[in-house]
């Protein structure tokens, strides 16, 4: 391995994540505009024949008048937008993100030994096999008979969701379980849009042009996976920021309950201002309460369930944590022994230095298996680049950064 590779892997997310968050803001917000859009249609005089409703906006020094047509016009036009390229692009990043980050080093962010000790290659077929499978088994419930009631769908599709989530803490560590669970939920959208809402599109416009009445089930179709992906958005985007803070995922027994109190909360958000953007009058509330309650209740289901924090709140001390870590792979005495005095006090199961709660960003340094673990991440953090200790806040000496750097330069577990 080139010694500028670390570096080049740490560009490279960076480079991708940035692509990966401009994409979705656009998919995202095309999205939230398109239902503000719908519930914003008023009836006016003089509408053109086929059209359902209009809406009056001001953007950018102009006025908009934007009218619906539900089956479509008369004649088309010549220049037709269809909004797809935000959705297709969101998924392309974000499963190359996916890939870049946690299949190809997957020994530091998704594979945990005491969960289940696969190599990093089974782990990323079994990751893109969940997915694929995943996608199939929703698809095929959105054709059975549940879907015939929008209701009922929901609630099977979101009891569906929540299994998923529980089966990925049964392959992965915390942090690659929840999200997996994102992606998997991202992929349905995508697929949504890709499999269903387009190719529907597709055979409306076509039996248009061809002069016939187009089929209302198609429209049906893609109205319902549509709103599928309006009440799962905010929930998406949880599992997606959620890999940044170990106060989510650090104890995944609780995922399938931190999966349910969020996907209450984001989608009861979504259905208040699908509310309020038809009808500020009929806007319902009682939403922001439910969900406040859902989110509180997320907060101390992940609290009483981290091992740093049950003594804190008095639900006495962690039971201990199972040594599945017999013979993995240790970073030698000299390197522990840096480690220990310069990163252990913040990065342990229960940090001692003052304000820190939590082992950061799930990074423990506390036994020479935890080190051997994160060796790439100790290299891209204390050697690659001086972040950690933050400001050097522990004193850390150049001799001492020279032996891990020359521990990783020989080390094998690094070199993966
Ligand atoms: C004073 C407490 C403290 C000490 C000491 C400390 N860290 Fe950290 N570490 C943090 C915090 C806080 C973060 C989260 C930073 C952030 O949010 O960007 C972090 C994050 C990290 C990360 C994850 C970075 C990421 O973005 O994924 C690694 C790896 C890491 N530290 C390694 C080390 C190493 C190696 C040492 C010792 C050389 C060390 N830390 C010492 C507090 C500490």
């Amino acid at each position: 391995m080139e010694a500028w590779f670390p570096y080049f892997l740490e560009w490279g997310s960076m480079l991708l994540r940035w692509l990966h968050v401009t994409t979705a803001i656009a998919w995202i917000g095309s999205s939230f505009m398109f239902m503000h859009l719908d519930a914003s249609l008023r009836k006016q005089k003089n509408m053109q024949p086929g059209v359902y409703g209009v809406s009056w906006q001001v953007h950018g020094g102009g006025f908009y008048e934007m009218s619906k047509y539900t089956l479509a016009p008369a004649v088309m036009p010549d220049h037709l937008t269809w909004h797809k390229w935000q959705s297709y692009w969101t998924w392309i990043s974000g499963f190359s993100l996916l890939c870049w980050v946690y299949y190809g080093q997957s020994t530091f962010f998704l594979i945990d030994p005491a969960v289940m000790p696969l190599a990093p290659w089974q782990a990323a077929i079994v990751g893109i096999v969940a997915l694929a499978l995943g996608w199939i088994v929703y698809d095929l419930l959105c054709k059975s008979p549940v879907a015939k009631n929008d209701s009922l769908l929901a609630l099977v599709g979101f009891g569906y969701v929540v299994l998923t989530s529980y089966v990925f803490t049964l392959l992965f560590s915390g942090r690659g379980a929840l999200i997996h669970t994102g992606a998997l939920m991202a992929t349905m959208m995508t697929a949504n849009v890709f499999f269903i809402i387009m190719p529907n599109q597709r055979k409306s416009v076509a039996a248009l042009i061809a002069g016939q009445t187009p089929d209302p089930k198609w429209g049906k179709e893609s109205k319902q996976r549509s709103t599928h992906n309006n009440y799962i958005t905010l929930p998406v985007l949880f599992m997606m920021l959620s890999n940044h803070y170990p106060v989510t995922y650090s104890n995944a027994r609780i995922i399938p309950a931190l999966v349910t109190l969020v996907i209450i909360a984001g989608a009861l958000v979504r259905y208040f201002y699908n509310m309020w953007h038809g009808d500020h009058d009929k806007a319902p509330w009682w939403a922001w309460f439910v969900a406040a309650a859902a989110i509180w209740a997320a907060f101390w289901v992940c609290m009483a369930a981290s091992p740093g924090m049950r003594d804190v709140i008095g639900l006495g001390p962690a039971p201990p944590a199972s040594m599945a870590s017999a013979n993995l792979p240790k970073a030698p005495a000299d390197v522990v022994n840096v480690v220990s005095t310069r990163c252990a006090m913040c990065h342990a199961p229960e940090p001692v230095f003052e304000g820190i709660g939590e082992a950061p960003k799930g990074v423990l340094l506390d036994t020479p298996e935890h080190i051997a673990k994160f060796a790439p991440a100790i290299r891209a953090q204390a050697v690659m680049t001086h972040a950690m200790p933050p400001n050097n806040i522990t004193e850390m000496t150049p001799q001492e950064r020279a032996v891990l750097a020359k521990w990783l330069a020989g080390d094998k577990v690094a070199q993966k």
